[in-house]
């Protein structure tokens, strides 16, 4: 195990050793929403007080949202999956470059910064492993609603000097994380904000939840148009974060792959209605009652034809990659359109090194089903694409090691533990 010391903190650079060729079985509790909990981690700064926050999952991204917070001037504790947030005390509106390069996500706190203080310095969230990650959107929006942005050196520096003034924003595309910061942005303006072509996925109202709970008047989360009518004060509250769906379908993936019947506790059924009929046209019996989803898989999976990735409800682009690792011997093609991101295929190399058969051409990946796959070292090049790898090796003849999985722990919280509980050998080396 290599370690680095990094500042005055220690990374350990962890590895997986996987023994495939087991099958899964049993039930596993489902984590919080890694993409609910950052934002609301953010929205906590427009509350001048504590919020308490349940089923946090732990993760790396959680934890550099939680060092975010505390060098603004904040309180965060967290006692297993419950965090509590005390922003009462906050006194910076900006923050350094090194802690927004730790989480390209952070973009997210730009908005709340201007609602409560007025202005905000920080730099600009640079690219990631997807790709560009643009934040034109975010910043259009921004200036549409009165905000001065200028930017300099990588930095962003913004002022809200009428205050933040209530909008009709158009949306060229309907961001997630846009969507999030203009939210964020207008539960403080002086008078009604609406947000047309908005997202929809199930982050967007866990958000809109806790900021109605917290005194926002936000109406048509989830729908296309969301409503805003700017508040003068938001006071804490306690709010349960939603379960992932996006580590729901990676475990479906992990136990499709394995020709595995496992059951998955705490679901929300509709959060996957693009995702289930996936898994069902591969040939597996899925199963939905109280909360718990139980998927039942066939000895050898039919190839599901073709996926093409969409804003929500459409079939999720984080899913990709994880699906993508089940269809590896599946019988038949199976034919992927990735029309999120531009660079989402970098975990194909690495399947094929386990023996999958997969072709890309720019958005679109073929994958051909193959009979067997056998263990190798791999190493993960983004969060989806390490735990697409842990899919593939649990369904590989033989020991795979796979390196870089710090990126998994951004997402996946004791993924190990979580494979373990199934009856996976797994092992964190
Ligand atoms: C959120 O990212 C999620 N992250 C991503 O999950 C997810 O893949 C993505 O939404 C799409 O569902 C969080 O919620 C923390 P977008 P976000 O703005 O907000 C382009 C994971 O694996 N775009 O909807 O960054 C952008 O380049 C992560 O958990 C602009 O062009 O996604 C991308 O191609 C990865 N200009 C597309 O839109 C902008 O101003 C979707 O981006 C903003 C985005």
């Amino acid at each position: 195990m290599r370690v680095e010391i990094f500042c005055e903190r220690v990374f350990v650079v962890a590895k997986f050793l996987v023994s495939g060729g087991r099958k899964l079985s049993g039930e596993v509790k489902v984590q919080g929403s890694k993409n609910s909990t950052l934002p609301i981690l953010a929205a906590t700064i427009l509350c001048e007080d504590e919020s308490v926050l349940f089923n946090c999952p732990k993760l790396s991204d959680v934890d550099a949202s939680i060092r975010i917070l505390r060098y603004l001037g904040c309180r965060a504790t967290r006692s297993d999956s419950t965090l509590v947030v005390d922003t009462t005390d906050m006194k910076r509106s900006d923050i350094p470059h090194e802690l927004m390069r730790e989480m390209r996500s952070s973009i997210i706190f730009l908005g709340v910064l201007i609602a409560r203080c007025g202005r905000a310095k920080l730099s600009l969230p640079g690219g990631c492993e997807l790709g560009p990650r643009p934040i034109d959107l975010h910043l259009s929006a921004l200036r549409q609603m009165g905000i001065e942005i200028t930017e300099q050196h990588g930095e962003l520096f913004c002022v809200a000097t009428d205050g933040i003034k209530p909008s009709k924003i158009a949306l060229s595309f309907p961001s997630v994380g846009a969507t999030e910061n203009i939210m964020l942005t207008a539960v403080k303006a002086k008078g009604t904000t609406i947000i047309t072509n908005a997202a929809k996925e199930p982050e967007i109202e866990d958000l809109a939840e806790f900021l109605n709970r917290c005194g926002a008047k936000i109406s048509g989360a989830g729908e296309s148009t969301i409503v805003i009518e700017g508040v003068q004060k938001l006071y804490g509250c306690s709010h349960s974060i939603i379960p992932d769906r996006i580590v729901a379908a990676t475990i479906m993936s992990a136990a499709a792959g394995t020709s595995s019947k496992v059951t998955l506790d705490g679901v929300i059924q509709n959060h996957l209605s693009a995702i289930v009929p996936v898994f069902e046209q591969a040939g597996c019996d899925i199963s939905c009652k109280d909360g718990k989803l139980t998927i039942d898989a066939p000895y050898r999976l039919r190839s599901p034809k073709l996926i093409r990735t969409m804003p929500y409800p459409g079939f999720p682009t984080d899913a990709q990659a994880v699906v993508m690792a089940m269809t590896c011997k599946s019988s038949g093609l199976t034919v992927f359109v990735e029309n999120i991101f531009e660079s989402r295929y970098k975990h194909v190399d690495e399947l094929n090194r386990l023996g999958a058969n997969i072709k890309v051409e720019g958005k679109v990946a073929v994958v051909d089903g193959v009979r067997h796959l056998s263990g190798a070292n791999v190493h993960s090049l983004d969060l989806r694409g390490a735990a697409a790898l842990v899919v593939a090796s649990l369904s590989a003849q033989g020991n795979t090691q796979i390196s870089g999985i710090n990126h998994l722990e951004r997402g996946y919280d004791e993924f190990e533990v979580v494979l373990q509980s199934l009856g996976a050998d797994v092992k964190r080396i």
